[in-house]
Order: C-alpha cells, then sequence, then structure tokens
C-alpha cells in the first residue's frame, strides 16, 4: 500500500526547472532513502511535496493516500499528517521551546507535560532548552534534535525529513536516527529521508533507496548498496551503471535498468 504518489512531477523554483518528470511512491510504514549530490533538487522535491509557495509544480500529480493533494495549501497537507524537518530549521523568537512542544502534542501550554513525555524530552537532552526561544542560539545539533522531537510529538503519518543528520555528531545522530526508527516502526508511519551519509542506516531499517541527479531519479534499490557504490564511484559513474534493478521503489521513468 502506498501512502503517497507521485506522477510526472515537474518543479521549477524562480522560472528555473529542477524536478524533471518524477515517478514515485512511498510505502505504508517504510523508510525510503533519498541521496543526490549538491543543487540536484532533493530540498526542492520536500517543499514541492510540502505545498512550499516558492516550489511551482509546472505538471504532474500528487495523491497522498489516493486524494489528489496537488493543489492543496501546506496547511491542508500538514493536517492530513505530512510534516517536514528542514535541513536548516528556523529560529522562532518569542516562542519557546516547551510551549511549542506543547502544542505540537496537541495541549494548551497551561499543562505540563506528562512523565513519558519529559522522558522523551530528556531521551533529547532537551530538558534545560524548554525555556529557551525555538532554536536561537541552538547549536546545529541541538536545532536538529528540537525539530524531530516537535515531529515526533505532531504523530504525523509521513514525515519528510532533510538530512536530519547534518551537523550532528556521533551520539545525537545514534539518538535521532533510533527516534525516527522507533517512531515509524511503532507508529506504521512513513518517512522520506535525505542524506550525504551511510551513518543513519545503522540505525533506521529502509528497504528502498534512490538517487536524485539533474532533477531525475535513478537507481531505486537497497540504498546501503547505493551508498557504497556512490562512495566507490561517485553519482555520476554511480548512476551509469547498467546492472541496476529495481528491487523496491516503483520507478515509471523508463529508467530501469
Ligand atoms: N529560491 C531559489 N532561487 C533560485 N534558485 C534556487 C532557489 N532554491 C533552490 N534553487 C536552486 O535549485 C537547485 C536545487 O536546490 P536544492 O536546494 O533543492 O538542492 P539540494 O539537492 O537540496 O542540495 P543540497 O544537498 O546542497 O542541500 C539549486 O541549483 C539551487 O541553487
Ligand atoms: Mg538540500
Amino acid at each position: 500500500m502506498d501512502i503517497l504518489e507521485v506522477k510526472d512531477l515537474s518543479v521549477k523554483v524562480e522560472g528555473k526547472l529542477i524536478l524533471k518528470g518524477l515517478n514515485f511512491s512511498l510505502k505504508e510504514g517504510a523508510s525510503h532513502i533519498l541521496f543526490g549530490p549538491n543543487g540536484s533538487g532533493k530540498t526542492t522535491l520536500i517543499g514541492a511535496l510540502m505545498g512550499l509557495p516558492e516550489y511551482e509544480v509546472t505538471s504532474g500529480k500528487i495523491l497522498f493516500q489516493g486524494t489528489d493533494i496537488t493543489n492543496a495549501s501546506t496547511d491542508e497537507r500538514a493536517k492530513l499528517g505530512m510534516v517536514v524537518g528542514f535541513q536548516n530549521p528556523p529560529e522562532i523568537t518569542g516562542v519557546k521551546l516547551g510551549d511549542l512542544l506543547k502544542l505540537c502534542l496537541g495541549k494548551p501550554v497551561s499543562d505540563d507535560f506528562s512523565p513519558e513525555e519529559l522522558k522523551q524530552i530528556e531521551a533529547f537532552r532537551l530538558n534545560s532548552f524548554l525555556n529557551r526561544n525555538v532554536n536561537l542560539g541552538f547549536s546545529g545539533g541541538e536545532r536538529k534534535r528540537s525539530e524531530i522531537l516537535q515531529l515526533i510529538f505532531l504523530k504525523p503519518k509521513l514525515l519528510l525529513l532533510d538530512e536530519p543528520d547534518s551537523g550532528v555528531d556521533v551520539e545525537s545522530l545514534r539518538m535521532i536516527a533510533s527516534e525516527i526508527q522507533r517512531y515509524v516502526e511503532n507508529s506504521g508511519s512513513s518517512a522520506l529521508i535525505i542524506t550525504h551519509k551511510g551513518d543513519i542506516l545503522d540505525y533506521i531499517k529502509a528497504k528502498y533507496g534512490c538517487i536524485l541527479l539533474n532533477g531525475k531519479f535513478h537507481c531505486f534499490t537497497n540504498p546501503m548498496r547505493i551508498y557504497e557504490d556512490i562512495k566507490r564511484l561517485g553519482y555520476e559513474e554511480c548512476v551509469s551503471c547498467r546492472i541496476r534493478t529495481d528491487e523496491g521503489w516503483r520507478n515509471n521513468n523508463g529508467q530501469r535498468k
């Protein structure tokens, strides 16, 4: 069963065509790993899936649980259960992290956290951050931890995570990635995770991977295998490989090799 289906999606940013006719689907209850060099359009894809206004869909369709959301607003997509973990989580002056976390949990800011919620906040090592403005003066790794905890508290059906492992130390990576894995496993939700590294695959069970290069998808197969090949061969050489098989994601691009 697919949670998200994308058909022939092309996207422009500032008038420039970035994504060129993408076809893919995301499975329910599974994590999917997206690799791609800098500037290939990964962040653009997440922005377009979430309906952020700077990304102009020029052709194609996006279906969420069978419903066409191509023209739905970002709010509507969020209400359906889609969330984005940003590559660079923004600072929010005047909003305390503790209050935002309560809003994510759907409770009034005057309520206390439950013992279970406090345990999760502690697991993310954010207890001493609750009275601070969201992300203001947070280190890169602290921002990522705060972002992922907010998303998990929202209990989404689909997590779109833009490099959740960038700028985080080894221990934070283990913690963030294990919590994402635990959430996906327990909730039956799905995730699309962008990464440049393979370390996250030590903690996240993912069968499905692919590469975005020059606005097109290549190599739908096991993510660890893709990562090893990229490391060994580089992106251009990797996607020119002729023996790839499509073992996972549906790929209607006719790019099967
Ligand atoms: N607001 C914008 N104005 C102009 N060009 C943009 C804008 N946003 C993105 N682009 C361009 O679109 C292309 C894709 O950018 P995108 O951020 O999606 O890449 P990415 O794959 O996420 O890269 P990275 O790995 O560096 O995060 C880049 O060439 C980028 O310069
Ligand atoms: Mg990016």
